[in-house]
């Protein structure tokens, strides 16, 4: 059992025929094509990513695959423009690098942060966003720590988060978030 398998056991139980999916960190395109294969035909899937490798991965896949999904390069940060507010009815984030290329490159706080707030607001009520936290490597404690900071300030009345741990792993494995939009807002963090 892994991070990677209980966000697609998720997204398997939540996600149906017709849905409005983005895919907010594309990579090698796995949680792309399982989106597209939940949402089907009638459904709608976007995918993101700044690495044009990561881009043709993730055609590549689908195409193979035989799956549609518009593939954007370009960052999450921006997904608003590509999403109407509230229309959205899952999201996912995968944090860390691209498995095989540049590790140089990885999600780094200062978008991760605009584009969880973004897809908050994309969601639609009953929505859900799952996230998987890299962290620990390359990319060190800095997100991780950035996001579930964050994630404490977000309002309680409109979203409900659960943040999952595993407690007897060595090695940094990666973190499940999943959040479920309870009713529409325009107020994202909590009201002091
Ligand atoms: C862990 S990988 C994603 C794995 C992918 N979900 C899969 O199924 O293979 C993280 C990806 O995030 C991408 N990334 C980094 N910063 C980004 C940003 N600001 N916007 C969108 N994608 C970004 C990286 O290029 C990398 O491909």
């Amino acid at each position: 059992m892994n991070t990677l398998h209980i966000v697609h056991d998720f997204l398997r139980r939540q996600v149906k025929p017709g849905a409005f999916c983005i895919d907010a960190t594309a990579g090698k395109g796995r949680d792309t094509a399982l989106l597209c294969r939940l949402a089907g035909s009638e459904g709608r899937v976007l995918a993101f990513d700044i690495q044009p490798e990561a881009v043709n991965q993730t055609r590549a896949l689908l195409a193979a695959e035989g799956w549609q999904a518009e593939v954007i390069q370009d960052s999450h940060a921006h997904m608003a423009r590509y999403a109407a507010q509230e229309s959205v009815d899952c999201i996912v984030f995968n944090f860390g690098r691209l498995p095989g290329g540049d590790p140089k490159i990885f999600t780094t706080a200062d978008s991760s942060l605009p584009a969880i707030e973004t897809g908050l607001r994309l969601l639609r009520p009953g929505g859900v966003m799952a996230l998987a936290i890299y962290y620990g490597k390359e990319n060190g404690y800095d997100e991780k720590n950035a996001i579930l900071s964050y994630l404490k300030h977000i309002n309680d009345r409109a979203f409900t988060i659960l943040s999952c741990d595993w407690i007897n792993r060595e090695n940094d494995p990666p973190l499940p978030v999943f959040i479920w939009k309870e009713k529409s807002t325009c107020a994202i963090i909590k009201e002091s």
